[in-house]
C-alpha cells in the first residue's frame, strides 16, 4: 500500500472514525483544548477531516473549500511547543488504537503525522 492507496482501503468511514477519536479528546486536553475553536470543533473535525482524506488519495473537498493548505501558516495563530506536538500525537496515537483498519494503513498514517507534527512547531 502507498499513502495515495490509504484512502480506497479504509474510506471515508476510516477517516471519519480515525478523526472522531481524535477530536473527542481534544476537549478534555489541558495543552489544546483551549487552542481550538469551542463553539465550531465540528467545523474543525471537518477540516482536518477532509484535509487528510485529500492527502491520502481521495475526494478534494479540503481544496476546494479551503483553498491551499499553507499548513504552517495556518498554524501561526496557535502556539504549537514540543509539548503541544507531544499531546497532538498522544491524542492521534489513541485514536489510531481505537480504529479498525488495516496496520499497514496505520504505519502510512502514523508516518505522516510524526513528521507533519514537528514541521507545524512554532514556539519555543
Ligand atoms: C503539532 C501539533 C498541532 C497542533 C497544536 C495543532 C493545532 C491546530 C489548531 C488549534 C487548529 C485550528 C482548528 C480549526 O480548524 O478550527 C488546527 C487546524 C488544522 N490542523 Fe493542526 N495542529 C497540529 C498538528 C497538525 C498536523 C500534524 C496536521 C496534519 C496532519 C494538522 C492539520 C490541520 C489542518 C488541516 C487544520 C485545518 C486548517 C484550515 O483549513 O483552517 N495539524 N490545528
Amino acid at each position: 500500500m502507498e499513502e495515495h492507496e490509504v484512502y480506497s482501503v479504509i474510506g471515508e468511514e476510516g477517516f471519519e472514525k480515525l478523526i472522531s477519536a481524535f477530536y473527542k479528546q481534544v476537549p478534555h486536553n489541558d495543552v489544546l483544548g483551549p487552542m481550538y475553536p469551542p463553539e465550531d470543533l465540528p467545523g474543525a473535525e471537518k477540516r482536518l477531516r477532509d484535509f487528510l482524506i485529500f492527502r491520502f488519495g481521495g475526494p478534494q473537498r479540503y481544496i476546494e473549500e479551503r483553498g491551499h493548505p499553507r499548513l504552517r501558516m495556518r498554524h501561526a495563530p496557535f502556539p504549537v511547543s514540543d509539548l503541544a506536538r507531544q499531546h497532538w500525537l498522544r491524542m492521534m496515537q489513541v485514536a489510531l488504537t481505537e480504529v479498525d483498519i488495516p496496520d499497514q494503513a496505520k504505519q502510512l498514517l502514523w508516518g505522516y503525522f510524526e513528521s507533519t507534527a514537528a514541521a507545524m512547531i512554532n514556539r519555543a
